[in-house]
């Protein structure tokens, strides 16, 4: 069984695979000829939390390959609640070729994956955002054209999406720079993985409470809220805390000339990122909101492909 649950847990070949596959999948789509990968099977999405993007795109997805995606708000399935989740797994395994979960704690979609007979895939949690990351590395791809050499930046809270992006550059050897407040940096387990992989694709790491040095010659400069979901309670502390942080046209002058600006939306406008930079000429922000329909066809092809 294949799940997706951390970038982590594949192998090098496996995220070229998958990227690959996104690729093809997305010429395809492009061109008019996408077949439909996915004729009849049916998707069930669990969330536990809001979204836009991840649940339309897989929405979409499970349509365009042929088959369907079935929602499953927060109310109805209440994971843990109303029901374990061991046995919401086992139940939703009779019904659905493959899962998708949105959930607080990670240990829940370890959970599910443990109990489901059907590949299980993490579309967010508390630790991680692997289909985020999947479509950020796609969206780097078409605008640098490689991997090797080049300086991702992250630059704001160490959260899930900045786990994704440590484990994607360092499997795939790009250069990764972390610039965080002390206190909201990445959690030592994480780096410790992200040193491991690190060593194994000669990629470089390097970790600074300094934005502007994390600035300079950066070819991809990416930022997420600094509060995210589930941490509201902390939302006023935050605001005081990061905006030296913000990224906005004055830091952006020490990047590379053609350096790209990511973030995964819903962004913050005017508190992580600035209009004029959301909005202005190193922006692909909306490819990358693009690329997560392509990324996931491949993650949901590749999930049930046989080895
Ligand atoms: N980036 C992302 O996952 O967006 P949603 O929360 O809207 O799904
Ligand atoms: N870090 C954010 C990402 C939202 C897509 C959160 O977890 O809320």
């Amino acid at each position: 069984m294949k799940h997706f649950l951390t970038l982590a847990d594949l192998t090098a070949a496996e995220m070229h695979h998958i990227l690959n596959l996104a690729v093809r999948i997305k010429q395809e789509w492009q061109a008019g000829n996408a077949p439909t990968y996915l004729k009849d099977k049916v998707l069930g999405m669990i969330f536990q939390k809001p979204s836009l993007r991840t649940r339309v795109s897989f929405d979409v997805a499970m349509l365009q390959l042929g088959g369907n995606g079935l929602y499953l708000s927060p109310n109805e399935i209440q994971l843990g609640k109303r029901e374990s989740v061991a046995d919401v797994a086992r139940v939703l395994s009779r019904y659905v070729n493959v899962l998708m979960a949105r959930v607080f704690a990670h240990e829940d979609i370890v959970e599910l994956a443990k109990y489901a007979g059907v590949p299980v895939i993490n579309g967010l949690s508390d630790y991680v955002h692997p289909c985020q990351g999947m479509a950020d590395f796609l969206t780097i791809l078409e605008h640098k054209g490689t991997f090797q050499g080049k300086k991702l930046t992250y630059v704001g809270d160490g959260n899930n999406v900045a786990t994704s992006l440590l484990f994607g550059a360092t499997l795939l050897g790009m250069d990764f720079t972390i610039a965080a407040p002390q206190g909201y940096g990445l959690h030592p387990a994480v780096w410790d993985m992200g040193r491991r992989l690190a060593a194994a694709s000669g990629a470089r790491i390097v970790v600074t409470y300094d934005p502007l040095e994390a600035f300079v010659d950066a070819d991809v400069i990416y930022t997420d809220t600094w509060t995210s979901m589930g941490q509201e309670a902390e939302t006023e502390l935050r605001r005081k805390v990061f905006p030296p942080y913000q990224v906005n046209e004055d830091k952006l002058r020490y990047a590379k000339e053609d350096v790209i600006v990511m973030h995964c939306l819903p962004a913050h406008r005017g508190e992580e990122i600035t209009d004029a930079v959301a909005d202005g000429p190193h922006s692909v922000l909306f490819d990358q909101a693009e690329n997560r329909l392509h990324a996931q066809k491949a993650i949901l092809v590749w999930c049930m492909e046989a080895d």
